[in-house]
């Protein structure tokens, strides 16, 4: 294997322009540009306006990288791209960028995974994931228990949510309360003040018989929406932090549970949260009470590194580099809806050895 590898890696999939540099497992640079403001009277993100602020932010945020890492592009080992899942136009724009820069640079591409990265990020924090490694995976858009050996090659999903996702419950219930845009950490400050046992909420999927790793957070989201709109007919005053707090509960109640079932079904003795709701203090509150409980050591990255970055794709990078993984051809595409076991996008289709030729020749044929 050869020495830690020296990585840009560059996230698009939604409204933050990330791009990271890391050696190995060392984090090096994480700048981030946010267009988070420009949705926020929107209740959401517009898709055309995150990736018109990509384009804007993308040069400036990978030269203020470059800067705080204190190292030059042509020193760079390799350029990694967030390929999917996403926004299509958002991703367009990194992946585009990161062709460019691979091609202009000579450095080899890494079109990898959102939420491999996700799980990967935490090697910047606590050195190389063990194998295997459980991950709970919560984010906008996907709530996932994944098992790895090798984060690399392989993630094995164990169930996933069947309708919303943890951190679409956290914005939603949040817009029931009235509480703004994104709902996730706002929800997590306001229910500091209030009872987590004040309303109890339903916990999705718990049965005997529903299905052990899958996760349901639509019912809860109505429940939570139902139990507001009827104090607010009733003329009651709505206990906007106790709703929050019991709301929080119910959903960090079912993943922990379940994240540590599944540890322990699988023989697994590592558990690691990744995605947004990951930042959530209560969801990391309870995670290591309940690990350390069954015995098993969890590993959260800090919350800046949660929510969506750049560094988590320079991590993924790194890693793909180091074990000498294939790289990526020029004529990646972005794919919104790329499957979490597709952890990176090589170049599979194309023969061994030919990887250069027939990329220059996908770029010449026009689709690039
Ligand atoms: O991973 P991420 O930044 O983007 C996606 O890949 O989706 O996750 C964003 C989600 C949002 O739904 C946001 O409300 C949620 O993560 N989130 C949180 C917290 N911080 C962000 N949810 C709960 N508690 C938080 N502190
Ligand atoms: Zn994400």
């Amino acid at each position: 294997m050869a020495d830690e590898p020296l990585v840009l890696g560059i996230e698009t999939s939604c409204d933050e322009t990330g791009v990271g540099i890391v050696r190995g497992t060392t984090l090096l640079a994480d700048a981030v540009a946010s267009s988070v403001n420009d949705h926020a009277r929107f209740g959401g993100v517009v898709p055309e306006i995150a990736s018109r602020a990509h384009l804007e932010a993308m040069v400036p945020t990978i030269r203020r990288a470059l800067d705080t890492a204190g190292v030059k592009a042509a020193d760079l080992d390799g350029i990694a791209v967030t390929a999917g899942p996403g926004l299509a136009g958002a991703l367009l724009v990194g992946v585009s960028a990161a062709k460019a820069y691979a091609w202009a640079l000579d450095k080899p591409l890494y079109g990898v995974n959102h939420l491999a990265s996700h799980i990967c990020v935490d090697q910047l924090e606590h050195g190389r994931l063990p194998s295997p490694t459980m991950a709970l995976l919560v984010s906008g858009g996907h709530s996932s228990l994944l098992l790895s050996e090798d984060i690399t090659t392989d993630v094995r999903p164990l169930g996933a949510t069947i309708d919303d996702a943890a951190g679409e419950a956290f914005d939603k219930v949040a817009r029931v309360l009235g509480l703004g845009f994104p709902g996730g950490p706002i929800v997590d400050r306001t229910a500091r003040e209030g009872d987590p046992k004040a309303i109890h909420f339903p916990r999705g999927l718990s049965g005997k018989n529903d299905p052990a790793f899958d996760f349901s957070f639509s019912g809860l989201k109505t429940a939570v929406a139902r139990w507001v709109e009827a104090k607010r007919r009733a003329g009651e005053p709505v206990p906007v932090a106790d709703v929050a707090a019991s709301f929080q509960e119910a959903v960090t109640d079912v993943l922990t549970r379940k994240a540590v079932k599944a540890c322990r079904e699988n023989g697994v003795d590592h558990l690691m949260i990744g995605g947004g709701v990951a930042a959530n203090s209560r969801l990391r509150e309870m995670a290591q009470q309940r690990c350390d409980r069954a015995g098993i050591r969890l590993r959260v990255p800090r919350p800046g590194l949660c929510t969506d970055n750049g560094a988590m794709v320079a991590a993924l990078g790194a890693e793909m580099v180091w074990r000498d993984r294939a790289p990526s051809s020029l004529d990646l595409s972005a794919d919104s809806s790329l499957p979490v076991t597709d952890v990176h996008v090589p170049a599979a289709h194309l023969e061994h050895g030919h990887f250069h030729d027939q990329a220059y020749d996908a770029l010449g044929g026009g689709e690039a």
